[in-house]
């Protein structure tokens, strides 16, 4: 695991971006696992003004609320829409995330993994952490060879989410469609971006913690190609 500290949000944001673009500009078929939360939006704002084409880019995304409808401003999809797809060259058929409005979830998993095998594994993994330590929504005691399931959230993260939701963690979804911590693993390369004086507690843990299922985001450390990205703030507790 490699760790880069920068200075402030701007200069992390920028980094990753930079990151994002080069892999695209080496790779433009590149499949890209990417990752929602309000940390990615300034990340997204940043790519789309470096202007890397998305022509042949294949996207998954790590999760998706379960209960809201496709089309609902909360959901993902509609989160990825505003803030990346509908502002660069994707093709909406290969950016893709869990369809979670069929009836059977197991089986939207089972083609969720076999449709990101089919597209040859994801090349490089965009990841947010919440501060229960989950990645996607893999919330403490999720197995670390797990696989694409629904999850329960816990009430931290239906806390930490309720901005979106009008400052109600009710509102929030209390399931959600997620990559599993061994589909998130299987990428070949990883790239983790916290910020802000919030997340330190929980990133010391991840990276400098016992690999526990209690923090989902340590299993990273077993990887063999992750950089995390931090600012200052986010690193204090290191
Ligand atoms: C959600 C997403 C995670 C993301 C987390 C952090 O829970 N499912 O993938 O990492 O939010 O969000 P934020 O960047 O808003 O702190």
């Amino acid at each position: 695991m490699e760790v880069v500290v920068r200075p402030d949000v701007d200069a992390a944001v920028d980094l990753v971006a930079r990151l994002i673009a080069a892999r695209i500009e080496a790779k433009p078929d590149l499949v890209i696992g990417l990752a929602t939360g309000r940390t990615m939006e300034r990340v997204y704002d940043r790519l789309v003004a470096l202007g890397p084409s998305f022509r042949r880019v294949c996207s998954f995304n790590l999760d998706e609320y379960v209960g809201l409808a496709p089309d609902d401003p909360q959901s993902y999809r509609s989160y990825m829409r505003q803030h990346l797809f509908d502002r660069v060259d994707i093709d909406l058929a290969n950016a893709r995330l869990p369809e979670v409005d069929g009836p059977d979830l197991k089986e939207v998993a089972r083609r969720y993994e076999a449709d990101i095998a089919a597209a040859g594994g994801v090349d490089l993994q965009l990841l947010g952490i919440g501060e229960t330590g989950h990645i996607g929504f893999n919330e403490p005691l999720s197995a670390l060879m797990s696989r694409t399931r629904d999850k329960t959230l816990t009430q931290d993260t239906r806390r930490q989410n309720a901005a979106m939701f009008g400052g109600d963690p009710d509102r929030v979804p209390s399931r959600a469609l997620t990559m599993g911590v061994g589909t998130i693993l299987d990428a070949r390369e990883v790239l983790l971006l916290a910020t802000g004086e919030h997340k330190a507690h929980i990133v010391a843990k991840a990276i400098e913690g016992p690999i526990t299922s209690m923090v989902t985001a340590s299993a990273l450390q077993l990887h063999p190609n992750c950089k995390v990205v931090l600012d200052e703030a986010a690193a204090e507790a290191l």
